[in-house]
């Protein structure tokens, strides 16, 4: 149980992909939030380098630490904790975080805690919904993971769905390349397609079969859809014809965000849960809003979408998730070092119980 009476302030660092993200964090209200994105430095690629994104946290960090601890007026004294984001991400870049919070922590003589990211993404939906309380059912769709998550309590979750190849935000991302639009391509896409037409191609969405017959309820499988739109792509190019960009950006739009939807409602339906938070980069899409809003809505439940600066990757959802471990006395140990991958399932083993 969460106690009621005890407030911690924790700053947080999240440097796990392209942007150095610095939080000071009280519970479930952000004292201040420092995002400074690297996609400018990125898109001449077309995707994040992870030697470039390293550096680029370590040029950027103590500037970010410097504005979050100004702006939000506190003095070392009143920070209960340091966090950063340690798994999953790209290793050399949640280094970067990770070493400066540990860092922090020595010289300050404060706790310190290693914070799963998709944990993160499940908190950033408390700091719009403060009331907000478990059980209920977390649909993450970021950049890398694409998971249905039964929320029980702060460590304890149940993946009921997931991927079996592409995330979604990979494939809005690997789509809008083919599309010859700029990087990243989920916010491309979304752009686009408010201007095409969401029925002109028909393409599959993605179901995963079971053995025994019939097809996973929860799963989603997005590497048939990429490949389907590849093949029309060519298709339209070997016809010399221009490609309809936003007719095609709206088409795959739209049988994503029905994938999901469909898969979301089925699982709230049948797990008896009320309501479904959405977090990640892909919470931040048109399409998906529409589609689980108004399906939602059908079936009488609760759907809840962090505001778009907390879809993406920030630091203060780091901190909201490392103020509810802290106040259950869940600390890290010093040495606790990055993981590329960790599941969600596992988040406990980053901490030691006081
Ligand atoms: O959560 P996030 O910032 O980083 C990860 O943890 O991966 O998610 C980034 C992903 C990218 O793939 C990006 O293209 C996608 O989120 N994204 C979107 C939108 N905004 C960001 N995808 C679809 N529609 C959007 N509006
Ligand atoms: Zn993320």
């Amino acid at each position: 149980m969460r106690c009621k009476h005890v407030m911690a302030t924790v700053l947080a660092i999240e440097t796990s992909c392209d942007e150095t993200a610095v939080a000071i964090v009280t519970n479930r209200q952000v004292k201040s939030s420092i995002i400074v994105s690297q996609i400018p430095v990125h898109s001449r690629y077309g995707g994040v380098v992870p030697e470039v994104a390293s550096r680029r946290h370590l040029e950027t960090i103590n500037e970010a630490i410097a504005q979050a601890t100004a702006q939000a007026q506190l003095d070392w004294k009143e920070i209960d904790g340091i966090a950063a984001t340690c798994a999953p991400g790209l290793v050399g870049a949640l280094l970067v975080g990770l070493t400066t919070a540990k860092t922090l922590a020595m010289v300050y003589e404060k706790p310190f805690l290693g914070v799963h990211h998709l944990e993160g993404h499940i908190y950033a939906t408390y700091l719009s919904e403060p009331t907000l309380q478990p059980p209920f059912l977390s649909l993450l769709v970021s950049g890398g993971h694409t998971s249905l998550i039964y929320v029980s309590d702060c460590g304890d979750y149940k993946t009921l769905g997931q991927t079996r190849d592409d995330a979604a935000g990979e494939a809005f991302d690997k789509v809008a390349r083919l599309l010859h639009l700029d990087y990243p391509g989920g916010p491309a896409i979304d752009r686009l397609a408010q201007k095409g037409n969401p029925q002109a191609f028909s393409l599959p969405e993605g179901k995963v079969s079971l053995s025994g017959g019939g097809y996973h309820p929860y799963d989603t499988s997005f590497s048939g859809l990429k490949t389907a739109m590849l093949r029309l792509v060519q298709q339209l190019e070997k016809n010399k014809q221009p490609l309809p960009v936003a007719d095609l950006a709206a088409s795959f739009q739209d049988t994503v965000a029905r994938a999901l939807t469909k898969r979301a409602i089925a699982c709230a339906l049948d797990c008896g849960l009320d309501t479904i938070a959405v977090g990640g980069g892909v919470a931040a899409n048109s399409g998906l809003r529409k589609h689980l809003q108004a399906a939602a809505a059908e079936h009488n439940l609760r759907v809840l979408f962090p505001p778009l600066k907390l879809c993406t990757d920030n630091a203060a959802m780091i901190g909201c998730a490392a103020c509810d471990h802290l106040e259950r006395g869940h600390t890290s140990a010093l040495t606790l070092s990055v993981q590329s991958r960790l599941d969600l399932t596992q988040v406990m083993q980053l901490y030691q119980k006081n």
